[in-house]
C-alpha cells in the first residue's frame, strides 16, 4: 500500500484524504519543516508520494529559512515578513526537501491567497516530480485523480528503474541531475560539456531526450566525424541536382530530428558559415536544404556538447558569438571526470562492476566458473554481490556469487588517471572481470588459496591485486619521447611498415599493449587524426573510426595532446 505524507498545519487534507481515499496509507502528519525532516528520516524511503500546504499558520521560531536576520535587515516590518514567510512557507520546505529528496513526488496544494507562488509557478511547474495542485475549495476528486495518476507513473519508473546513467548520491551530482531535468523540459537549446567519456551522448539520448516529452525522435551527429565538405549537406539536406554528384534529393538531420531532439556532438567543429545557418535555425525555425529555393520550417530541441571551451573559441574567432548566446550558454552543465568523483569512487565501482557483471561474454564465464565450482550457473536476471573489502557477508543465498575487490585493487583503481573516464572505466573493469575469470577457471593452479580468501569459498570472485597492476600498467602511457619511432617506409606509401621499440614488460599483455600503442600513435599522425581513414587502413572499413577511437581510449592515448602534436 503506497504511503503518503502530508505536511499541514491543519488536519483538514488528512481528514478529507482519509476519507476519500481508503486505499492509500497515510502517515502521521508533519506540521512544519523540523517534524517534516524527522518523518523524511524515520520513514526512509518508505515515502511514495507528499502532499504539501504552502501556507503555514505556525508560530515563527518554526519558520524556515532558520537565519530570518538577512530578511529582516532589509528592513520593513517585521510582522509583515513573518506573515510573506507564513503565507509561502511551504515553499521553503519543498527547497529542504528537494536537497536529501529530489526525486520524491511532491504535490503542492496551492490556493489564490498563497501570494509569492505566483512568481514562483513556472519553476515549479519545469521541476520533475513536482506537481501544482490549485485547491481553493477542497476537491477530493480533483486530488484523488491526481495522486492516482502520480503513483501509476512512479510504479512505471520504478519499473523501468535501472537508468542507463549512473547519478551516485553526491549533492553535486544530485543537483545536477535536477537541473538537467528542468533544462530538458524547457524549449532552450542545452550545453553539455565535459572530457571525453563522461557520458555527454549518454545523458543526450537517455535522459535529456526522453524528459523533453518531444514526439519527434532524437537525432545525434558527431560533427568531429563528418568530413567538413559533407557536413552542410548531412544537415540541411541537398535537392536534386544542386552541384554534380546530387543525383537525388536527400533530407537532412534538421528534417529527421523535427518535432525531437538533434544533438550535435562536437559541436566546436562546426565551420563559420554553417554556424550562421543554425543559428537562423535558433531564430527563426527555418533553413534552407543545399540547392533548394524555399526555406523549410523545422522545430527541434537542441542539444550540443563539447569537449573544447567554446567562450575561449568566441575569444579566438573560431565560434559566432552570436550563436554562442543562443546556445543558452547561462546554464551550460558539465559532466565531471572520473577522478573528480573520488568521493563517490566506491559507489561508482560497485555499481560498473555489477553492469559488466551482466554482460553476455562475462556471463558465459560465470557460468563456467559456477559449473567448475559446484554452484548453479547465474541466471540471466540475478545479480552478483560486488563487495569491497577483506572479507565478505556470510553466505545467505547459495545461488549469489561474490566479485571481492581486496582494498589493494581498490586502491590502484582508486589511484589511476583515467584519462578516458566512465569509458575507460567501464572497459577496464569489463577486462578485469574477464580476465580473473579466465584466469580462475583455465589455471585454477596458479589462485594462492588465501587469494580466494574466507577459506576458499566457492561463491566468491577474488580480484587480485596483480590482475589489477597487468590491466593498468600498459593504460599508463608513457612519455612520447620515450618511444621514439623509426619508420621504415620513406615515402609514407606504406603505412603498415614501421620499426617499434620493444622493451621487456611485467607481461605479455603489456608488452603488446605498447607495441599497439605506438602503432596506433603513429598512424593516427600519418593519417593526421583522421580516424575514418586508420579505419581504412587497419579494418577496411571507413566507419569504423569511432572503434578505433575507443581502442585508443582504452590504451590511454590521449588523442588531443597527439592532435595538437599533428596540428602544430
Ligand atoms: N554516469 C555514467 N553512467 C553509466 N555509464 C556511463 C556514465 N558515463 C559514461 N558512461 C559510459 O561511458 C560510455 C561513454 O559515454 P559517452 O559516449 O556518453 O561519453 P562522451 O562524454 O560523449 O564521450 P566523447 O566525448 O568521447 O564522445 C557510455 O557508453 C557508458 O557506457
Ligand atoms: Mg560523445
Amino acid at each position: 500500500m503506497p504511503s503518503i505524507l502530508i505536511i499541514d498545519d491543519e488536519d483538514n487534507y488528512l481528514e478529507l484524504c482519509r476519507r476519500y481515499m481508503p486505499e492509500h496509507s497515510f502517515l502521521p502528519p508533519a506540521r512544519n519543516y523540523r517534524e517534516t525532516a524527522a518523518a523524511l528520516r524515520r520513514y526512509a524511503g518508505q515515502v511514495d508520494l507528499v502532499l504539501l500546504d504552502v501556507h503555514f499558520n505556525i508560530p515563527d521560531a518554526e519558520l524556515l529559512p532558520h537565519d530570518k536576520q538577512p530578511l529582516l535587515a532589509r528592513g520593513g516590518d517585521p510582522a509583515k515578513v513573518f506573515e510573506r514567510l507564513r503565507r509561502s512557507q511551504g515553499l521553503y520546505i519543498l527547497d529542504q526537501i528537494r536537497q536529501s529528496h529530489p526525486d520524491l513526488p511532491v504535490i503542492v496544494m496551492t490556493s489564490r491567497d498563497d501570494l509569492p507562488l505566483e512568481a514562483d509557478a513556472e519553476r515549479l511547474r519545469a521541476e520533475d516530480y513536482t506537481y501544482l495542485l490549485a485547491d481553493d475549495y477542497l476537491d477530493a476528486r480533483a486530488l484523488k485523480l491526481q495522486i492516482d495518476g502520480i503513483l501509476a507513473q512512479r510504479e512505471r519508473h520504478v519499473a523501468a528503474a535501472s537508468e542507463p546513467f549512473y547519478w551516485g548520491n553526491s549533492a553535486a551530482m544530485i543537483g545536477l541531475r535536477r537541473r538537467l531535468g528542468i533544462l530538458a523540459r524547457g524549449r532552450l537549446p542545452v550545453i553539455i560539456q565535459g572530457a571525453t567519456g563522461t557520458g555527454k551522448s549518454l545523458v543526450a539520448r537517455e535522459f535529456i531526450h526522453p524528459r523533453s516529452e518531444r514526439a519527434g525522435p532524437f537525432v545525434a551527429v558527431d560533427l568531429s566525424t563528418l568530413p567538413n565538405d559533407l557536413m552542410a549537406a548531412h544537415l540541411f539536406g541537398v535537392v536534386k541536382g544542386a552541384y554534380t554528384g546530387a543525383t537525388s534529393s536527400r533530407e537532412g538531420v534538421l528534417a529527421r530530428a523535427h518535432g525531437g531532439t538533434l544533438f550535435l556532438d562536437e559541436i566546436g567543429n562546426l565551420g563559420l558559415e554553417l554556424q550562421k545557418s543554425l543559428l537562423l535555425v535558433l531564430q527563426e525555425g527555418t533553413y534552407r536544404p543545399i540547392g533548394a529555393t524555399k526555406e523549410l520550417q523545422t522545430d527541434i530541441k537542441l542539444v550540443v556538447a563539447t569537449n573544447e571551451n567554446l567562450a575561449a573559441m568566441v575569444r579566438a574567432g573560431r565560434f559566432r558569438e552570436d550563436l554562442y548566446m543562443r546556445l543558452n550558454p547561462a546554464t551550460a552543465v558539465t559532466l565531471p571526470g572520473l577522478r573528480e568523483r573520488r568521493d563517490d569512487f566506491q559507489e561508482l565501482l560497485e555499481w560498473f562492476m555489477r553492469r559488466v557483471t551482466a554482460e553476455a561474454y562475462n556471463r558465459d564465464l560465470l557460468a563456467q566458473y559456477a559449473l567448475q565450482r559446484g554452484l548453479p550457473a547465474p541466471g540471466p536476471n540475478d545479480n552478483l554481490a560486488v563487495t569491497v573489502g577483506r572479507s565478505i557477508p556470510p553466505r545467505g543465498d547459495a545461488r549469489r556469487m561474490h566479485v571481492l575487490l581486496h582494498p589493494s585493487s581498490f586502491k590502484l583503481l582508486q589511484e589511476f588517471d583515467w584519462p578516458g573516464n566512465f569509458r575507460q572505466f567501464e572497459m577496464t573493469l569489463s577486462n578485469l572481470l574477464t580476465f580473473t575469470l579466465v584466469d580462475l577457471v583455465d589455471r585454477p593452479e596458479r589462485i594462492e588459496p588465501e587469494d580466494l580468501g574466507e577459506a576458499g569459498r566457492p561463491d566468491i570472485i577474488p580480484i587480485l591485486p596483480r590482475t589489477v597492476s597487468d590491466l593498468l600498467r600498459p593504460m599508463t602511457a608513457p612519455a612520447a619521447s620515450e618511444a621514439p619511432v623509426e619508420e621504415v617506409a620513406a615515402d609514407g606509401a606504406d603505412l603498415a611498415r614501421l620499426a617499434i621499440v620493444v622493451r621487456p614488460g611485467e607481461s605479455l599483455n603489456a608488452v603488446s599493449c605498447a607495441v599497439e600503442r605506438q602503432y596506433l600513435e603513429h598512424l593516427y599522425e600519418r593519417c593526421l587524426g583522421d580516424l575514418g581513414k586508420m579505419g581504412e587502413i587497419l579494418l577496411n572499413d571507413a566507419g569504423a573510426g569511432r572503434k578505433i577511437q575507443l581502442r585508443m581510449n582504452q590504451l590511454g592515448i590521449k588523442l588531443r595532446r597527439l592532435k595538437r602534436r599533428a596540428d602544430g
